[in-house]
């Protein structure tokens, strides 16, 4: 009576060999009665091609024999690898047959891309911790890994540290946020530049994406300050007796906001 034991090692990825296949028969393996051989009977999906591995029929090593694993478009691979004793007789040999599942490992062979050339977004003055705008970023490789996680830089525009971006560890978007009060007197607007990478380098041989790059309008809204009084208080000398009319002194108040038409009235 023959028995044979199909065992399935899944250790590779892309490349070279994938995994190994044994097969154990309790019979002698000197004879043929114990001598198994390999052999690929389908693979699935046949994308890019049907024949994506072999099979070296007396070792059970998988190999890839064509270029093209690609995760981005089959993540993994189901392979049914038949084994023969007999020396692989399949006339005489019993055999069994085992399904092998192939994951395809991500490489970060996929640069985050933001969606846009130019965002923008409002801030108002002397506020901190308000998200001024999302950037939006597409990355093809696995979603919340290093290959995809993104990380924002500011290169150019913002020499006194107004902003950071922190990035949103669900939907990947830079949060571009004000940490510094900005002045509308000071500075109207910001023109930022950004870039986008990964948290792991790029495949070699991969080039990082012309998209990597943006620029970020920024428009400073004007909050309205109130108005200060430069001397206050106001000490107010006069002689007694002065006729009831006389001007005493002029108040005068400046306001901050130099940039807004607005009058400053006294109260009573
Ligand atoms: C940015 O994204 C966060 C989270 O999705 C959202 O709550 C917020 O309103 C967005 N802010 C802006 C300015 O788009």
């Amino acid at each position: 009576m023959y028995r044979l034991y199909l065992t399935l090692a899944i250790f590779l990825f892309l490349g070279s060999s994938v995994m190994q296949v044994t097969a154990t028969d309790s019979d002698d393996s000197t004879t043929a009665n114990g001598m198994v051989r390999y052999r690929i009977l389908s693979q699935s999906p046949h994308s890019p091609i049907p024949n994506m591995f072999t099979i070296n029929s007396e070792t059970g090593d998988i190999v890839t024999v064509a270029a093209g694993l690609d995760r981005e478009k089959v993540s993994q691979y189901t392979i049914i690898v038949q084994a023969t004793d007999m020396e692989g007789n399949l006339n005489f040999g019993l055999s069994n047959t085992a399904t092998a599942l192939i994951s395809i490992t991500d490489i970060n062979d996929n640069p985050p891309e933001l969606t846009v050339r130019t965002f923008s977004g409002e801030v108002p003055e002397n506020k901190v911790n308000v998200v001024v705008t999302n950037l939006t970023v597409v990355d093809r490789d696995q979603p919340h890994s290093p290959n995809w996680n993104a990380v924002y830089r500011i290169v150019s525009g913002d020499p006194s540290g107004h902003f950071i971006i922190r990035t949103n560890p669900i939907t990947n978007e830079g949060m571009l946020t004000v940490v510094k009060p900005v002045d509308f007197e000071m500075n109207r607007a910001f023109m930022l530049t950004v870039v986008v990478s990964n948290q792991a380098h790029l495949a070699s041989g991969i080039q990082s994406s012309l998209q990597s790059t943006a620029g970020v309008t920024i428009s400073v809204q004007d909050v309205n300050e109130p108005p200060v009084f430069p001397v206050n208080p106001k000490t107010i000398r006069f002689e007694e007796g002065v006729p009831a009319g006389t001007t005493l002194t002029v108040f005068s108040a400046q306001d901050p906001d130099h940039f807004i038409h607005q009058i400053v009235r006294y109260g009573s």
